[in-house]
């Protein structure tokens, strides 16, 4: 019988630490040959699009298929959120679908995870660092989460247009990571102050000035992931060591990446490394402390996957969850 887990079945048993080492070995799957991961596919019906990722990871003895849909009239027209997300866990084995769980909180969790372990590798070593976060929204408090749990900070920083989310953004992770979070009025105050960068806006333009980006300073850009959509310029594209969650994503989802190719100013070959090849040392992270390192990420189905498995085995170990005969 299959267990259904709801959002807060998922919220009780899903921690950034555990689903970091999960994403990690993904990633490392992925550089090894032993993940399936097709590109997602696309539905269009008329009212909204409908996203279905699939994915298999050999090592973790993980297959699962995440369902996103993205319904713009759905909070005037339905009394439902825009992006609601579900995964069908499957027994590799068999097939059989052994769990179905809410998708949503476990979206924000591993894409924050991914980043996570890209700080982990991508950023200068040390303690007392400094964080800035563009964004204030629900990937932004993750990706808080994430950094905090692959260095120790000294210090957060935040900036967002709404000063109604920066307020709630503040409470609420100044209490989960008992970590002093700064409220900044300007995009430029981030830069100045940080050495870790995470971008998770709903922007479509840049977002800062990349010639203002200071040397050393690692960035996590997870936002904007349609090729006509961008939250980092042209510029700190071109400074920075690039490495991709995924080359293939990249080149048909990222609009960061898109764009400068479009334009001339770069060409494919600029995207430095996958995260895979980093974390299984085919190729070597950060070289010197000067280096700008940037992780591009779409978000990828082996994250869902990975993370699904996880939220699997925690909750039958908790005993949470329904059966339920289907
Ligand atoms: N890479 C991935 O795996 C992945 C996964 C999920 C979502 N996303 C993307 O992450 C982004 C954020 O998603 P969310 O769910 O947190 O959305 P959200 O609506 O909860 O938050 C977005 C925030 O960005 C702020 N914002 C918009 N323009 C800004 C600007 N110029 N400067 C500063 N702040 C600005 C908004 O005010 C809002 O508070 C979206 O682009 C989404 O598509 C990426």
């Amino acid at each position: 019988m299959p267990l259904i887990l709801n959002r807060d079945d998922v919220i009780k048993v899903l921690r950034m630490k555990d689903c970091m080492d999960v994403v990690e070995k993904a990633f490392a799957e992925l550089a090894n040959g032993t993940a399936v991961l097709p590109l997602r596919t696309p539905i269009t019906p008329p009212d909204g699009l409908s996203l279905y990722m699939p994915a298999y990871l050999k090592d973790l003895g993980a297959l699962a298929c995440k369902v996103v849909t993205v319904y713009k009239n759905n909070p005037a027209k339905h009394n439902l959120p825009t992006v609601i997300g579900k995964v069908l866990l499957q027994d590799p084995e068999t097939g059989d679908v052994i769990c179905i769980m809410d998708g949503g909180y476990l979206t924000a969790v591993r894409t924050g995870a991914a980043s996570g372990v890209a700080t982990k590798y991508l950023a200068r070593k040390g303690s007392g660092q400094t964080v800035g976060i563009f964004g204030a929204g629900v990937q932004a408090k993750m990706q808080l989460w994430a950094v905090a749990e692959a260095r120790e900070l000294s210090r957060a920083y935040v900036y967002d247009i709404s000063s109604e989310a920066v307020g709630k953004f503040i409470s609420e992770m100044t209490t989960k990571l008992d970590l002093g979070i700064t409220k900044v009025d300007s995009p430029d105050k981030i830069l100045e102050n940080c050495d870790i960068i995470c971008t998770a806006t709903s922007s479509a333009t840049p977002i800062f000035d990349g010639s203002k980006v200071r040397e050393g300073t690692h960035i996590n850009g997870i936002g904007s992931h349609t090729p006509n959509a961008r939250e980092l310029d042209t510029t700190i594209i071109k400074r920075s060591k690039l490495v991709a969650d995924s080359y293939q994503a990249c080149l048909k989802e990222a609009g960061d990446i898109m764009i400068p190719i479009v334009e001339g100013t770069i060409d494919k070959s600029h995207m430095y490394a996958e995260l895979g090849e980093v974390v299984t040392g085919k190729k070597p992270a950060r070289q010197n402390d000067s280096d700008i390192t940037l992780f591009k990420s779409n978000g990828l189905a082996i994250q869902d996957v990975a993370a699904a498995k996880l939220v699997y085995d925690k909750a039958l170990e908790a005993g949470i969850g329904a059966q339920v005969e289907i």
